[in-house]
């Protein structure tokens, strides 16, 4: 069942639709300049489970200073991007896998899960209601940034008594400064681990997504985008970045740390995997050691937000090196990067059946 809107659709014609917003497409960021009018709201109480929600005008959400998240956390999300396509209609990408994640997280923090179909149907409604936000094909898309929260008030630690599923949206570009086909330059973090054996590494909890900013804070004041994760256990073996998985290629052999639980098992993650595999590398979900990555040929991050970004060096204990000419994009990542890419907007052929016209 399609969720009552509380507009009309926008006309789907590009033109047409994207007169309204008003944006200036050429210089979109990841950011909350252009944020799409209307959010999707859905609540959740012990008697009634989940109400199928509704669309209302972007703006703030009713909580007590009570609610479980603000005390105690209790709080998952999603990263999603919605994009127009070759053939001139607006498709999502791979949502039944948010989905099951969201489920799956659900879990993991004591929260009432979302039924796979209805956060489904939520995420399409809410883009089939700003479609005038979403940006003309390769300038960039509307992301989407599906919430699930323990808003009811408790005191004592304890799942909360009411939830709320929410989703807003905005326009986006490039997530790293330098724009998408530049490469970035990172560090190995040695003093913080971003997730342990146990822990909620797996899970897109909001809160493994603060602790990473006192190191990434360091890292951009002396020029890295970001840090490189090493395990916990033996300090030996790359995890991920504060906000994407990463690749090591070597020769034809592409490698990704295992989903072993500390891991986030990125949707861009398994897709480039299963990618890579189809355009014949030898990908293996194996343990990378940080010796092997400085040994590498390249390097690349993947993530919703980040699409494919080629790695320009990585920097461990004073070293530093280097895999791409400055300002060049490794050959693989601008390959994986334009494979994927080209799913997603339609341009190829949707072999996997990824794509999910809105
Ligand atoms: C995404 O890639 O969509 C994420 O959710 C990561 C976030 C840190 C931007």
């Amino acid at each position: 069942t399609r969720l009552h809107t509380i507009a009309a659709a926008a006309a789907p014609v590009a033109g047409e639709r994207r007169a309204k917003a008003n944006i200036d497409w050429d210089t979109l960021g990841f950011g909350l300049k252009d944020v799409a009018a209307t959010m999707y709201v859905a609540e959740w109480t012990p008697e009634k489970g989940w109400d199928s929600g509704k669309l209302v005008p972007y703006g703030p959400l009713n909580m007590m200073p009570s609610a479980q998240v603000l005390n105690y956390g209790q709080a998952i999300f999603e990263g999603m991007k919605a994009q127009e396509s070759a053939k001139g209609r607006v498709v999502l990408f791979r949502p039944d896998q948010n989905a099951a994640r969201f489920k799956a997280g659900a879990a993991r923090m004591s929260m009432p899960a979302v039924p796979e179909d209805q956060f489904v149907e939520a995420v399409r409604a809410t883009v089939e209601n700003n479609l005038d936000y979403v940006p003309p094909m390769g300038k960039g898309s509307l992301y989407l940034r599906p919430l699930l929260m323990g808003t009811g008030p408790i005191l004592g630690l304890g799942p909360a008594p009411g939830y709320t599923f929410a989703i807003f949206a905005a326009a986006v570009g490039a997530y790293f400064k330098g724009g998408q086909l530049s490469p970035i330059d990172l560090i190995v973090e040695e003093r913080f681990h971003r997730a342990a054996p146990g822990g909620m590494g797996g899970t897109k909890a909001a809160g493994n997504y603060s602790p990473v900013l006192v190191t990434q804070l360091e890292a951009k004041k002396n020029g890295f985008a970001d840090v490189v994760y090493l395990d916990a256990k033996t300090d030996t073996y790359l995890e991920e970045v504060s906000s994407c998985n990463i690749f090591v290629v070597k020769g034809k052999t592409i490698k990704t740390p295992p989903l072993s639980g500390t891991i986030l098992p990125g949707v861009t993650r398994r897709s480039i995997i299963e990618l890579a595999r189809s355009r014949g590398y030898d990908v293996q979900e194996a343990a990378v050691s940080v010796h092997e990555a400085m040994e590498a040929d390249e390097i690349f991050t993947t993530g919703t937000a980040v699409v494919v970004s080629s790695v320009g060096s990585l920097t461990y204990r004073g070293n530093k090196k280097a895999y791409t000419a400055p300002g060049q994009a490794g050959p693989v990542a601008l390959e994986m990067y334009s494979a994927l890419t080209d799913i997603q907007t339609e341009k190829a052929d949707d072999k996997f059946s990824w794509v999910y016209p809105v």
